[in-house]
């Protein structure tokens, strides 16, 4: 196909508002997936992002779209995912195009996501269409979405659809425009090759796939091509386009978007942002590649079972080929035993391989209380990052410890700017701007401590303002405070990983809070158990459970045998998920109590 005839694009779009139902539209009137073919929601394919409805990986589709103009053109759709764990990977699927589609829920409006997804199409000059979607909703206020987009993004609507994507209404409409007003590709096809990897996913026969977007030159199958940043080479087994199924092609060049395979062994020798070449005629720059993203949340993984530690390992190593973003190494605790520090993008990334470890390679896991990273400078001006409590130097060896912040962005109706900014003050972030958009759209600004993000703000956000507010955040960079780490002991033991950093104007009532809640979390035993959290050898608040009085088994002497047993299986199920540290049985909600107090 000449370059003239190619469209690159993306679908930008909060939650919900109807991504991937308008995708699967798409693909379906262009042909490019027949109907008996179509599984609902053809671009989502992995299961546990059907099951919670979102998008994690990217994915894209080539269709090919007969215009009335009488001319066939490639489209290349580029799926975004829509969450605020990845929107890093939002950005590089933007690098790809030349133009987005920003849909928005006609019953809904701009939210969050949506907007910083829209400022990051314009600073990469992308021709944006806005599409107005679910008009068929009997509470679809179009104009009203239509006003709120101009408002609040700035953004000309004039040239705005409305569609049902559900309905396959508007449908042409964006068809025609995305030939209209996106513009081509630039013709670039004679400079030595370069081409942008913007994903890629881990094949046990193949090795590593890689998604990429030819920017200039062209690529053949059987070419030694060179990554420009990791100077790797490999040869091109295979080449081809995604229609969304992969099909076999000899050759791509600039402007097209496609896939290879070269017999990589994981994901992280193919990564994304870096630069593809011709080894015997490589270009001299690489493109501007993404930066990378880094895990900014970790937390110990634990086998309940400690005979799982190898499976454990298995499970991750495997994990790993395809997850770029996923980090991982042993960790060793006096409490738990030997198992992993893990670190993760976010909270939804974590709760995402934490599943699959349980679900797909049946691992009994404890996690811990997930942590941020910190840096420490030492009195002899040592400064080292840590993403563990324990890792953290005694109180006189230390001169200071930085934590990281965020920039938080809140959109919400009115009626729930004082219950966040609530939120948000007692998440110790300090508000940076208001602006009020319309009565339904008020923009709040705060910097946050990243550590006070990732215990549950995103579900108290969404529970303070009934789940009309959005959010979306991105890191600043670190900041020094007065910080602590708190201590528990279970039976008069320290247990490692319920350690947590906390403000030290925070710790005592954090203490209290603590010790509050493991006294109910933890069953009662035999004998008394102490509770207690400290600081260094302070203590600074105490409970202690009870001894249990009765034996559960006691009211069932002489009794019914099976009555018995079902007590006995019973007692079995609930001691699944506990851990015992000394003589105490400590379950897995003990290790995540400091995600639930307030
Ligand atoms: P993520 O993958 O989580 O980002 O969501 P999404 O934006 O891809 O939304 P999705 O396509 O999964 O649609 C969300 C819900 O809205 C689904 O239940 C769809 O059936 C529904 N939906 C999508 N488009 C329309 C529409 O035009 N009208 C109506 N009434 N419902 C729609």
């Amino acid at each position: 196909v000449s370059v003239s005839r190619i469209r690159n694009f993306s679908i930008i779009a909060h939650i919900d508002h109807g991504k991937s139902t308008l995708a699967d539209r798409l693909l379906q009137v262009t042909g490019t997936v027949e109907q008996r073919q179509m599984k609902e929601q053809f671009l989502d394919n992995m299961d546990l992002e059907r099951e919670r409805g979102i998008t994690i990986k990217l994915q894209a589709a080539r269709m090919n779209y007969q215009a009335q103009d009488g001319e066939t053109y490639v489209l290349n759709l580029i799926d975004t995912p829509g969450h605020v764990d990845f929107s890093y990977e939002v950005s590089r699927s933007l690098v790809a195009c030349e133009g987005a589609l920003l849909v928005v829920d006609a019953s809904q409006g701009v939210e969050a996501q949506t907007l910083a997804n829209v400022y990051l199409a314009l600073e990469n000059d992308l021709e944006i269409i806005p599409v107005l979607n679910k008009i068929d909703l009997p509470g679809a206020e179009p104009e009203r979405v239509i006003e709120e987009i101009e408002e609040v993004i700035g953004l000309d609507c004039s040239n705005a659809i409305l569609a049902s994507a559900k309905a396959g209404k508007g449908i042409d409409e964006i068809l025609e425009s995305i030939v209209r007003l996106i513009p081509p590709p630039q013709d670039t096809v004679d400079e030595p090759l370069r081409a942008l990897i913007f994903d890629s996913y881990y094949d046990t026969y193949r090795g590593v796939i890689v998604y990429f977007r030819v920017v200039d030159g062209k690529v053949r199958k059987g070419d030694r091509v060179r990554l420009m940043i990791s100077k790797k080479e490999y040869d091109i087994d295979e080449l081809g386009v995604l229609s969304p199924n992969q099909i076999q092609l000899d050759e791509l060049h600039a402007g097209e978007v496609g896939y290879f395979a070269a017999a990589i062994k994981a994901v992280e020798d193919a990564r994304v942002g870096d630069t593809i070449t011709l080894a015997r005629q490589p270009a001299e720059e690489p493109l501007p590649g993404y930066t990378e993203a880094k895990p900014m949340v970790f937390c110990g993984l634990f086998p309940i079972d400690s005979d799982q530690y190898k499976d454990l390992r298995d499970a991750l190593e495997k994990l790993k080929l395809s997850d770029a973003a996923l980090s991982y190494e042993p960790e060793t605790s006096s409490a738990m035993g030997f198992g992993f520090r893990c670190g993760f993008l976010g909270l939804l990334h974590m709760e995402i391989v934490q599943e699959r470890l349980e679900r797909e390679y049946n691992l009994d896991l404890i996690v811990t209380a997930p942590s941020v990273i910190y840096r420490v400078t030492t009195t002899v001006g040592e400064v080292f990052e840590i993403d563990n409590p324990n890792q953290l130097p005694p109180p006189g060896n230390r001169e200071s410890i930085e934590e990281p912040y965020v920039r938080v962005e809140i959109l919400t109706p009115e009626a729930y700017v004082g219950t966040l900014m609530e939120l948000c003050q007692t998440r110790r972030g300090i508000f940076q701007d208001m602006k009020y958009f319309t009565p339904t759209r008020t923009n709040l600004i705060y910097e946050i401590p990243l550590a006070e993000m990732v215990t549950d703000f995103f579900d108290r956000m969404k529970s303070r303002s009934r789940g009309y507010a959005s959010m979306e955040y991105h890191l600043l960079g670190y900041r020094q405070d007065n910080l602590v780490k708190l201590d528990l002991l279970v039976n008069g033991d320290p247990v490692d990983s319920l350690s947590t950093i906390v403000h030290r104007d925070k710790a005592y009532p954090v203490g209290r809070a603590l010790t509050e809640k493991l006294k109910e979390l933890i069953p009662r035993h035999q004998f008394k158990i102490p509770i207690q959290a400290a600081i260094g050898s302070k203590i600074i608040a105490s409970e202690h459970i009870p001894a249990l009085r009765k034996d559960v088994l006691a009211k069932c002497y002489g009794g019914d045998i099976s009555r018995k047993k079902k007590l006995l299986q019973k007692q079995a199920k609930g001691k699944k998920r506990m851990k015992s540290i000394g003589t105490v049985d400590v379950p897995q909600e003990a290790f995540m109590a400091v995600l639930k107090l307030d």
